[in-house]
């Protein structure tokens, strides 16, 4: 029989389409997928390190997988990602069971990788800088499991300084890929069937700028939106100082852009902001926020925050919950803060202590909670555009709406992928059920 392997996966969804990237490669190996670690010849984590609780998942693990070294002596132990990048050597060190360990500078060398870990050796290669041959990545195919909607990668790292964030240590600045290099893998994917791309990047607005001949992330957009068979665009995430007009005016323009946009804010009070060192004030926010929806009136939004950033205080706290109130996000991922090695907030005074931490996040989510109750009462009795994803039973499909939010409809499996109109019967913040009454295309 093949080798066979496993893969878990941490954090954002760039690292999830680092890990179809990986699929796809291991594929080319020979390697076929196991349904559990138990079976797998290879076990791969690949992690995050974006807050500390996924740092201490990531040993657990290691302890439970090296179980596979007594059923299987021939079997590796990979760590790829992010929590690889920042904690390298002294990772090998806590769980000398790793046998391979990468980053995202270096997921092409994986082939390499293998073949030194096979042949005994401790296949560590954590780089300092993305190796100038980065963009062979690009030649491996993704393996996907949603037929219909791709996540297609055009920017890697940041450029932007946050002072709470390890991204610029564990992904690097700010790569653009080539304009061609993604086409390419818009017109392959639409050629398979995908009708949803769905566009990727730390911070994804800001793709081109570091690309010869005057890009930029609007253009990226209308030529993506140019390939026949593209019927849906959406694209995380965004920075709030890179959303500028140029990008507003073609999310309205183009019609196959989602009506939705992720745009963090992670503090409403502007002395945070500064100590963020995030580049804005609230009333900037809040100014880009309103220029949107008069471009795109029914856009639905959806943000980060960080509660417990060092020195802020109830009163700085206010204004998060004010912005809050005031935009009326459909969804809000919210985050106590967490101090991460190397980064300068993680030395900042006046660290705020837990117990704070957990009441203000209890009050913004009870804030959180009655707008999304009123936004989920608004779509009942409405028609939404949705694509149809998934058979979730024998008679029951789901799909999103361009809202991103999950519908499900009666109908057998003849709808799935098809964009269908519904119309919305019952709605609470996480369902929503309606019937189509009409397939659009
Ligand atoms: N502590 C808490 N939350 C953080 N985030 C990033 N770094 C930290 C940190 N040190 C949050 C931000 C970001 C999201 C992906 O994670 O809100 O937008
Ligand atoms: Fe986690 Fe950030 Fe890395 Fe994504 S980029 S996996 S969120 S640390």
């Amino acid at each position: 029989m093949g080798k066979r392997y496993y893969i878990k996966t941490f954090g954002c969804q760039m690292n999830f389409n680092d890990s179809e990237r990986i699929r796809g490669i291991l594929r080319t190996l020979g390697y076929e997928p196991a349904e559990r670690w138990e079976d797998a010849d290879l076990i791969l984590l690949n992690t995050c390190t974006i807050r500390e609780k996924p740092d201490q998942k990531v040993l657990s693990h290691l302890g439970e997988y090296k179980k596979i070294k007594e059923r299987n002596p021939f079997a590796l132990i990979a760590v790829s990602g992010c929590l690889a990048q920042r904690a390298g050597w002294e990772l090998v060190q806590k769980a000398p069971v790793i046998d391979i360990m990468f980053s995202s500078f270096n997921i092409h060398q994986l082939p390499d990788l293998i073949n030194q870990a096979q042949a005994g050796y401790k296949a560590i290669a954590i780089l300092d800088q993305p190796p100038e041959d980065e963009d062979r990545l690009w030649n491996f195919p993704t393996e996907r499991d949603n037929p219909y909607c791709a996540y297609v990668t055009v920017m890697k790292g940041c450029d932007k300084n946050c002072t709470y964030c390890v991204v610029p240590v564990t992904r690097g600045r700010e790569r653009s890929r080539s304009l061609e290099s993604i086409l390419e893998e818009v017109r392959r994917l639409v050629d398979d069937g995908v009708r949803e791309i769905h566009l990727l990047g730390q911070n994804v607005t800001a793709w081109g700028r570091d690309l010869e001949g005057g890009q930029s992330f609007a253009k990226l957009l209308y030529r993506i939106a140019e390939i026949e068979g593209v019927e849906r665009i959406r694209f995380t995430t965004g920075h709030p100082l890179d959303l500028t007009d140029e990008v507003i005016k073609a999310m309205a323009d183009i019609p196959q852009v989602c009506n939705a946009l992720h745009l963090p804010f992670q503090a409403g009070s502007d002395r945070i902001l500064s100590l963020m060192e995030r580049g804005y004030t609230k009333e900037f926010y809040l100014e880009r926020i309103h220029r949107l929806r008069e471009a795109v009136p029914d856009v639905a939004l959806s943000t980060d925050v960080i509660v417990g950033f060092p020195g802020e205080t109830d009163e700085d706290f206010e204004h998060t919950l004010d912005v809050v109130a005031i935009v009326r996000f459909e969804q809000i991922f919210s985050f106590k803060f967490s101090p991460r090695p190397g980064t300068p907030a993680s030395e900042m005074e006046n660290q705020v202590p837990d117990e704070v931490k957990t009441r203000r996040m209890s009050e913004l989510l009870a804030l959180q909670k009655s707008i999304m109750s009123d936004i989920a009462k608004s779509y009942e009795g409405t028609e939404q555009e949705v694509l149809i994803e998934e058979m979730r039973d024998t008679d029951t499909l789901i799909g999103r709406t361009t809202t991103n939010r999950w519908v499900s409809v009666r109908g057998d499996e003849r709808l799935l992928g098809k964009i269908v109109k519904v119309k919305v019967r019952g709605s609470s913040p996480f369902n929503m059920e309606g019937e189509v009454v009409e397939v659009v295309k």
